[in-house]
């Protein structure tokens, strides 16, 4: 469930009606709101009150700070994968040992800020970081919490494009390997294990291959254990799916998603973390644009909007399903089928083929739906246009929470080498 809706035939943010953004700040323009965050968040941790988990939040699903201190307030955590991200989660109030650091390129740089953050845990994902660490560590005289990400070789069934847990991807170590791995960090002195984790892809909307991959990794943490090692938790990543399409599979409840990580548990005395992303802030968010022009093709009808592949690139990247809805509540039953563009000069630059949808006019403004997570976070600049402001809505108020970048901040960032100003001798 969602606060985006229609009263008295206007789509809202919560209390907000959409047309007040757009007067206000301009299209296009993300907008998320505050009580979709917050319901989607409580609904996730409700779904494991038995276990009572640290919920590291995605930050790479969405950055903005006021989003994350929202979830913070909440009690989240967070998942961070580079320098960038570490710095936000802490501006945002998430303390170290509220983070854990994923990704297959930590540097030295990233690593000593985390260790000086007293981070929670290093998701190690290859044997040659875990010595980069262990050397880190040991110039700052400090002990590195490690868990290593293991690939367990499971087929994660969504797109090839988000998929993270088969040996072909370059993320984690093998799971056979694992086993080596932390015999090795038992012989260095400033790694310690702590954990196990795994993150076989996103979007999921099965159960199965998270069960898969969940009970080997329980199994080797058994494994471990009687091997003498501490692990003291069990990092099961994120990746559920969550409804796109209004035609299209339903992914599984949190609640489901939530018993079966506690049947698979069983008797494991193991403290768990996960890192979800899109199911707290994937529709919590939606991309406000303008209709620009209505083009009649040859065999079919372009609604041209001011919003494009640069703002939100999901569609262009994954073939990804948005639903587009228009701001003023349709009335008449007559709809016609139309293909929404961005006026990007890419063929990919398209939101939505053959979409049947109420007949829009110039100016009109339409909402793309779901787009409050990996939405801003990969927009850039392509073909000149200024990164897309954020706002968030609570209740009855909101907030440019990103501003729009201007022209010449755009432009400022170019800078001619000294052959080529007008001003050399
Ligand atoms: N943990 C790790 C280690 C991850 O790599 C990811 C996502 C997550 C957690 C969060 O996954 P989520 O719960 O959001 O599915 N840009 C793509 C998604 C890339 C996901 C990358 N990793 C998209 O727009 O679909």
């Amino acid at each position: 469930m969602d606060h985006f809706q229609y009263k008295d035939g206007v789509m809202h943010a919560e209390d907000v009606a959409l047309p007040r953004i757009a007067d206000e700040v301009g299209t296009p323009v993300y907008v998320y709101s505050t009580a979709t965050l917050k319901r989607h968040f409580r609904v996730f941790r409700e779904a494991f009150a038995r276990i009572n988990p640290l919920i590291c939040f995605a930050v790479k699903a969405n950055s903005n700070q006021a989003v994350l201190t929202t979830l913070a307030r909440e009690g989240a955590g967070a998942d961070v994968v580079s320098l960038g991200e570490l710095m936000r989660a802490l501006k945002a109030g998430i303390p170290g040992e509220r983070i854990v650091f994923s990704g297959v390129g930590k540097t030295d740089e990233e690593m000593e800020v985390a260790l000086n953050a007293n981070i929670k845990q290093f998701s190690v994902e290859s044997e040659a970081e875990l010595e980069a660490l262990n050397s880190v560590a040991a110039r700052l005289g400090k002990i590195a919490p490690v868990s290593i990400r293991v690939n367990p070789d499971v087929d994660a069934m969504t797109h090839a494009k988000i998929s993270t847990g088969k040996s072909e991807n370059k993320f984690g170590i093998a799971w056979q390997k694992a086993d080596a791995v932390y015999a090795r960090i038992g012989e260095l002195a400033n790694v310690k294990a702590v954990a196990v984790n795994v993150h076989i892809g996103s979007q999921l909307t099965k159960l199965e291959p998270f069960k898969e991959a969940f009970i080997r990794v329980i199994a080797l943490v058994r494994d471990l254990r009687a091997k003498g090692h501490d692990i003291t938790h069990i990092d099961l990543g994120g990746g559920l799916g969550i409804p796109y399409a209004p035609d299209a599979e339903v992914p599984p409840a949190p609640s489901a998603y939530g018993e079966m990580i506690q049947e698979v548990m069983g008797d494991i005395d193991c403290d768990i973390i996960l890192e979800p992303g899109r199911l707290i802030a994937g529709n919590a968010g939606i991309l406000l644009s303008k209709t620009i022009y209505e083009k009649r093709g040859e065999n079919r009808t372009f609604y041209i909007i001011d919003a494009a592949m640069n703002d939100l690139t999901r569609p262009a990247m994954y073939d990804a399903y948005h639903a587009i809805a228009p701001v003023n509540e349709p009335q008449a039953n007559d709809p016609v089928v139309a293909d929404f563009v961005g006026p990007v000069c890419e063929s990919s630059d398209v939101f939505a083929k053959d979409r049947k949808t109420a007949p829009l006019k110039r100016d009109d403004l339409v909402v793309i739906k779901s787009a409050g997570a990996y939405g801003a976070v990969m927009a850039s600049t392509y073909n000149s246009r200024p990164l897309v402001p954020e706002v968030l809505v609570d209740g009855d108020r909101f907030a440019v929470i990103r501003k729009r970048q201007s022209l010449e901040d755009l432009l400022a960032l170019d800078a001619l080498p000294s052959w080529l100003s007008d001003d050399e001798d």
